[in-house]
């Protein structure tokens, strides 16, 4: 019997999740030398892990034959702490995407709807249909692309139980001001859970909306975050909710039980206190975007404003034939066929916001030769 006979039914039409290309692929496919490839594809932070979680990770190495304490006593209780709220109402994931995918588990299935943005993080919709849940996507218009929170409060129904919000939003980086999120939060009903996910909050801190006394009031909001993005521990998988303690205890449910490796808590519980590095990747950020907005203004491209670590070009003719020219050069950026003539990059470092600016220039003129 084929395979596909047994499975369930709406998974055959299932798209496979394509991440930022490894460099090890660039590498080969091209022949290049992979210390000399730049991969600006992933919003990976490229100052490397915070120093503080790597040497706690080393140590951590030491017990690896043991298996992981499944529940993360000690990383909730960091992040008590850190956030200020109760260990019931926090959960700690493989990443904040294996979070995505145990909120879809609990809260959707066969006729249900979730919200979310046609321009924002793809796992939304991904994590939508493998529950056979049925994606609603709305409209993030040109030239901003911003999430239409009145749209999105229209398109809520009876068989609505989530809305999914990326702020700023991946892949254009765009933002929402702080005061319209927490008045949409307010105004949702009391059937659908608003999904915040905060991935790249820690780039805005100061100016991102607090979700958490509204939670703490009884709203069913669930904030997610990640050590992927300015901790730069990305490759260990660590993430985590915070929501209402009734919420939180549902997604227990379904979570593995060894779900976090010892090494990623280990590593986590430290780049916590590891504020010097987490200001100094927010401070360059802010100069590698200068850089990359500058280079960019210079070749009359234009992008999405964004504070994040990565940046929406705009105008880029063809952008999987970019991407192409681009890795023979020697970067990976990540191109947005599916919102235009759009690629996305990484703010790198000011030698790889370098490489990758010349590169560009070398592909428009190429292309406006041909
Ligand atoms: C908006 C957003 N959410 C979630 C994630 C998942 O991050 P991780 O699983 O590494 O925590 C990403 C990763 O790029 C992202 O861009």
């Amino acid at each position: 019997m084929k395979a596909e006979e047994l499975a369930q039914p709406h998974l055959l039409k299932q798209p496979v999740y394509v991440t930022g290309k490894p460099i090890a692929y660039t590498a080969r496919e091209f022949g290049l030398d992979p210390k000399k490839i730049d991969k600006l594809a992933s919003n990976e932070n490229p100052y490397g892990p915070s120093p503080k979680g790597l040497e706690a990770a080393q140590k951590a190495l030491l017990e690896a034959n043991l298996y992981p304490d499944g529940g993360c006593y000690d990383l909730t209780s960091k992040i008590c702490e850190f956030r200020n709220v109760k260990r019931e109402q926090i959960i700690i994931g493989n990443g904040s995407n294996e979070l995505l995918d145990m909120i879809a588990q609990v809260f959707l299935g066969e006729n249900t709807e979730a919200i979310m943005g046609n321009h924002s993080f793809a796992v939304y919709k991904l994590a939508t249909l493998a529950m056979n849940a049925k994606p609603v996507e709305i409209d993030m218009p040109a030239p901003d692309y911003k999430h239409n929170l009145r749209a999105m409060k229209e398109a809520i129904n009876e068989r609505t139980r989530l809305v999914f919000l990326a702020n700023p939003n991946n892949p254009t980086g765009s933002e929402i001001d702080a005061q319209e999120i927490l008045d949409f939060a307010k105004s949702l009903p009391e059937h659908v859970i608003l999904v915040m996910d905060e991935a790249y909050t820690e780039f805005i801190e100061s100016e991102a909306p607090n979700l958490l006394p509204l939670i703490e009031k009884g709203l069913p909001i669930i904030c997610c975050r990640t050590f992927s993005k300015i901790y730069g521990l990305a490759g260990l998988r660590v993430g985590y909710a915070i929501s209402r303690p009734d919420i939180i205890s549902l997604i227990q449910r379904v979570r593995e039980p060894f779900n976090v490796n010892s090494i990623a808590q280990a590593a986590a519980i430290a780049a916590i206190d590891d504020t010097s590095f987490v200001e100094e990747v927010r401070e360059k950020n802010t100069q590698g975007l200068l850089q990359l907005e500058t280079g960019l203004n210079a070749m009359g491209l234009s992008y999405v404003p964004t504070r994040a670590n990565f940046i929406a070009v705009v105008g880029v003719v063809e952008p999987l034939k970019a991407f192409d020219y681009l890795q023979k050069k020697g970067t990976i950026v990540r191109p947005q066929p599916q919102i235009g003539n759009v690629i996305r990059v990484t703010v790198g470092t000011k030698e790889q916001n370098e490489r990758f600016l010349n590169n560009l220039k070398s592909y428009l003129i190429e292309k406006s030769d041909s």
